[in-house]
């Protein structure tokens, strides 16, 4: 633990440290709260455990290597990654599908690949959210032909459409409505990502 004395604390905040962000935060755009706070940190804490039992850390593929995608799963990729008692590499790539700011259309462009060959490595794509599925079918078939020796998913949300998909998803979060949610990574118009909780937007944002 740090005892260094080149920081003097600020009292205030580090009072305020442990409080629940104000929930109020973006005054009023939030309707409800679908996953709160504790609710994220339980359940990473038992994919973890999962990840780790079928992952053990010994084995001759090296670490496992977490590809997140930029920018939803930023909070969830740092989370699970401290709650994985494994040790893992984190990779990150960036894609944009074209679509609305509220729906995807299957068309993917990479803006940002990979920095590391992931040739014969455990690669698990972390993900924020699955809804129609068709950004991470695109991005499977993509990682797949570079020859990982295990392709694995771990999503945080899935909404119902996604079961349709034939991609498989090993490792899923929560199961939520089909409801456009925003909060833990997750924006609407680059908003929002900053919320510690899973919310639903009231409708007068969307009408703005
Ligand atoms: P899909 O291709 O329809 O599965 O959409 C996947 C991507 O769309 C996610 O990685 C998100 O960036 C975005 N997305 C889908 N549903 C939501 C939502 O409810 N809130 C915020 N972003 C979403
Ligand atoms: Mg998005």
């Amino acid at each position: 633990m740090y005892h260094g004395d080149a920081h003097t604390p600020d009292d205030d905040a580090c009072r305020g440290a442990d409080r629940y962000p104000d929930a109020d935060l973006y005054s009023g755009d939030i309707a409800s709260v679908l996953v709160t706070e504790e609710q994220i940190r339980c359940r990473i804490a038992e994919l973890a455990q999962q990840v780790a039992a079928d992952f053990p850390a010994e084995q001759d593929k090296g670490e496992l290597l977490l590809v997140g995608v930029l920018k939803g799963a930023v909070m969830f990729m740092t989370d699970f990654a401290r709650a994985l008692p494994i040790p893992v590499q984190l990779e990150f790539m960036a894609v944009s599908s074209y679509g609305s700011a509220t729906s995807s259309s299957g068309v993917v462009r990479i803006l940002k690949g990979l920095d590391r060959d992931i040739t014969d490595r455990n690669v698990l794509v972390v993900e924020d959210i699955i809804d129609s599925g068709l950004t991470l079918s695109w991005l499977l078939r993509n990682l797949a032909t570079r020859h990982p020796a295990t392709l694995e998913v771990c999503t945080l949300l899935r909404k119902p459409d996604a079961i349709q998909i034939d991609v498989p998803v090993r490792y899923i979060g929560f199961d939520i409505p089909r409801e456009f949610v925003v909060g833990y990574g997750l924006d609407y118009g680059e908003r929002y990502r900053d919320l510690p909780y899973i919310g639903t937007l009231a409708p007068e944002v969307y009408a703005d």
